[in-house]
């Protein structure tokens, strides 16, 4: 029932920091440290590298989650699209682990990947919203994403429960002293940061109707460097799918090597600036959008901020920063669709669970 709410989606986007909070309490103990299961744990550390297989949505929460288990673990990690793998198998190393990530458990391409991993007799771990669904039975183990039913076709609240849950399995395999890093603590401040940014809501209702102006904004891009452009596809996923403005999202040096072409006056380009080590890089590369005309805005963590930005995110670890930049990309496909008059939550052309291949 979505109750006060005129669309699941807005009610699953303030759902978020309840989501966050079930996560930790179910996924640490008193002393903070990660409980995932130590069979799971010993076999993602003889892998030699984790595979991570999902769609959507949920591939682009692996793309974020990758980095925490390349850099926060040591562990190689190569995600890939459920709708490629199945019919193009790349080749394999000796001890590959397999992560399956999908909200609803069900989604045709990931269940032909799976299948054929288990002939091939190896072990996998899946992520997914839906207990007893079939990748859930399926695989070797699965663990729950607690983040309750999603109605609304755009996913929201399952991204940020993958992010979270891969952030705290990529830990469980390290030695926090070594990852310095007190994931539940951080976890803790970003959940109150998702909260602000949510009582902030109207904001992005404004930014949505000067930025994506119903009757003249056809296109927009969002930009961003090393995790942040892996928040930059979801972002343009979001907007595409509800508002149908065409939206692309991609890494900001890729710009300059033929998008830029697109730009022109007016045309919204959002940059996410959050990674300290590149955002002068994607400053530089918004700047040659502005000098075309483009209608720039940024989102960006307080230690980057500088005048003229367009909202500020609490400042956090780099790698979990997708957790709160995510929030204001669904605020803005939500007011962009609602503002358009279109129907939020059953988007044209799109089912909820992908059951063909
Ligand atoms: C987009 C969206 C889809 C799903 C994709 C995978 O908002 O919801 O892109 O993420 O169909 O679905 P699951 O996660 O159920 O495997």
């Amino acid at each position: 029932d979505k109750g006060i709410y005129p669309y699941y989606m807005l009610k699953e986007i303030d759902e978020q920091p309840v989501v966050m909070r079930r996560l930790m309490e179910r996924y640490f103990d008193a002393n903070g440290q990660a409980l995932v299961g130590k069979a799971i744990l010993d076999e993602m550390r003889a892998a030699d590298q984790i595979y991570i297989i999902a769609a959507g949505t949920s591939y682009h929460a692996g793309l974020a989650g990758a980095r925490m288990f390349e850099q926060w673990a040591q562990k190689p990690t190569q995600v890939y699209l459920s709708s490629e793998f199945a019919y193009e198998q790349p080749l394999l190393v000796e001890k590959p682990f397999f992560i399956f990530l999908s909200q609803s458990g069900e989604t045709a391409d990931s269940r032909e990947v799976l299948q054929n991993i288990n002939q091939a007799g190896y072990h996998s771990l899946t992520l997914t919203n839906v207990e007893k669904s079939t990748l859930w039975r399926e695989a070797t183990y699965a663990l729950p994403l607690l983040a309750g039913p999603e109605i609304a076709v755009a996913s929201t609240k399952a991204y940020v429960a993958q992010v979270t849950l891969q952030a705290i399995l990529a830990y469980a395999l390290v030695d926090s002293q070594v990852a310095n890093l007190d994931l539940q603590d951080e976890l803790s401040e970003i959940t109150v940061g998702i909260q602000g940014i949510i009582d902030d809501k109207e904001t992005f209702q404004a930014v949505a109707d000067e930025l994506l102006v119903p009757e003249t904004t056809h296109s927009a891009f969002y930009i961003g460097r090393g995790v942040d452009s892996t928040v930059a596809l979801e972002a343009a996923l979001k907007l595409k799918e509800i508002s149908y403005v065409q939206a692309e999202g991609f890494a900001a040096g890729e710009l300059k090597h033929g998008t830029l072409a697109l730009i022109e006056e007016e045309t919204p380009v959002m940059a996410l600036i959050t990674q300290p080590k590149t955002a002068g890089l994607v400053r530089g590369n918004l700047s040659e959008t502005t000098a075309r005309g483009s209608h720039a805005f940024t989102i960006v963590t307080k230690a980057l901020a500088q005048d003229g930005d367009g909202y500020v995110l609490p400042d956090t670890n780099p790698l979990l920063a997708p957790l709160l930049s995510v929030i204001p990309a669904q605020l803005l496909a939500y007011y962009t669709s609602l503002g358009r008059g279109l129907d939020v939550d059953r988007p044209r052309n799109l089912a909820k669970s992908v059951t063909v291949q």
